[in-house]
């Protein structure tokens, strides 16, 4: 259960006042009657999706994970940050699991390229490009060059079966590809945007690959889509309604995320995108900044406590970690550190959290939103991005812009696609 504590806001909110609007767009969520209406499909996916490809989902990660030792999940943006998100939350670093993953296709600086090819080189690798459109030229440009050092190692049709893609059903210049070459196919359902495609193969693959129990996932996702698509003013729209006085009665511009795991630092990479290019239009919108703490208390909470006050947090706390470890003795106590005698590094974590939520919150003048969940595992994170997922919709939809579109990122696509000579630009 993801619980919200709303009691270090500075401020009283009137959930009563919210109500019948919150109401209202919960009914055309699940209705499918709002502007975006073609892309709201992400809401009741935990319910309807796709059984016969999760199975083979996961008959085919089972087969990458016993022939190849790396997988390269090639893509951008929503087609990307899902499932790096998921992976680093649950496996951590370092993780035993044997299949290492890595991402290619989310950039095109030619350092970053070059090195991860070459690293590629001698490994027994396999290939996850993820595309709607199959035109974004980051990961096409970067799925040419995985292709081509597949098929140098392993010939066309070796390089076929180490090729797994995942695109739009019914058209797309990815598409094209796998219908010529016969790579292993899963669908982005038309009706789902990138940003809202963790639950489905997009993320679902690379997680299985990684040696996640997607079952357990989409569990989580069919748990958040009972609690927070239910119709009342539940917690998921309690968040929503906050984090819209915050932004719209009381003036702030940014919400920053903030986290005490350093395992969640691409949670919070998501967390932006999904709220950045739900929200940022038109002119309005927070923007979702995010911070790892205490890493950055010692670089951002200086300002953080004394800066401008032009944000708020929201906490994200994890009442039992998934390791802990003691504090050793040492008889000389140079360092001074024998206080903490029979502590854990959880105890010093938990204490870090609490003195410093009191001194944003109390001291700084900073609101704060804390929310808790139990434990992280892949049932509760599942119900945590369906959570954020249908929060950012009800935020979105209460400061009355599309929640689905992007105009905005087009308009440096234009650019970029001119200034490269790109045919009809
Ligand atoms: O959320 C979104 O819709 C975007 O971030 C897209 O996922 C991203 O631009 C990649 O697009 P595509 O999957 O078409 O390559």
């Amino acid at each position: 259960m993801i619980n919200v504590d709303l009691s270090n806001l500075g401020k009283d909110i009137d959930f009563k006042s919210f109500e019948q609007k919150v109401l209202e767009i919960d009914d055309a969520i699940n209705n499918k009657t709002m502007a975006g209406n073609d892309y709201l499909g992400w809401a009741d996916y935990p319910l309807n999706y796709d059984k016969e490809e999760f199975e083979r989902i996961k008959k085919d990660a089972e087969y990458v994970r016993e022939n190849f030792d790396v997988l390269v999940v090639c893509g951008i943006g929503g087609s990307y940050l899902g499932a790096r998100a998921a992976i680093d939350a649950i496996n951590g670093f370092f993780p035993d699991k044997k299949v290492e993953i890595i991402y290619m296709g989310q950039t095109v600086a030619p350092s970053y390229i070059t090195q991860a090819l070459k690293y590629l080189k001698n490994k027994r690798f396999a290939v996850n490009v993820i595309s709607k459109s199959g035109t974004t030229t980051e990961t096409a440009i970067s799925f040419r060059m995985l292709r081509d050092l597949l098929v140098e190692q392993l010939g066309v049709e070796g390089a076929s079966k180490a090729i797994f893609a995942t695109t739009d059903a019914k058209k797309g210049a990815l598409l094209e590809l796998c219908k010529k070459y016969g790579y292993t196919r899963y669908v982005l359902p038309g009706d789902i945007g990138g940003r809202y495609s963790v639950f489905t193969a997009v993320g679902l693959f690379p997680m299985a690959v990684a040696g996640i129990d997607i079952d357990a996932f989409m569990n989580g996702m069919r748990i958040g889509r009972e609690r927070y698509g239910s119709h009342e003013m539940n917690d998921c729209y309690k968040y929503a309604v906050a984090r819209h006085v915050l932004h719209k009665e009381l003036g702030y511009p940014v919400e920053m995320l903030v986290t005490f795991e350093p395992k969640l630092v691409q949670l919070g990479e998501w967390w932006k995108q999904l709220f950045g290019e739900s929200e940022g239009k038109e002119h309005t919108g927070l923007l979702p900044d995010a911070a790892t703490f205490t890493t950055d208390l010692h670089s951002l909470g200086q300002f953080i406590q004394e800066g401008s006050p032009i944000l708020f947090e929201t906490c994200l706390s994890v009442t039992k970690p998934a390791n802990d470890i003691d504090i050793p003795h040492d008889d000389d106590n140079l360092d001074g550190l024998n206080y903490l005698d029979g502590k854990t590094m959880d105890f010093v974590q938990k204490k870090a959290m609490m003195g410093t939520i009191e001194a944003h919150s109390k001291t700084g003048g900073v609101p704060n939103i804390l929310i808790t969940l139990d434990r992280l595992t892949a049932t509760t994170l599942g119900e945590l991005m369906y959570y954020f997922m249908r929060a950012c919709a009800m935020s979105a939809y209460l400061n009355g812009v599309n929640p689905f579109n992007q105009p905005g990122v087009e308009v440096y696509k234009k650019n970029m696609f001119h200034l490269l000579g790109k045919p009809g630009y």
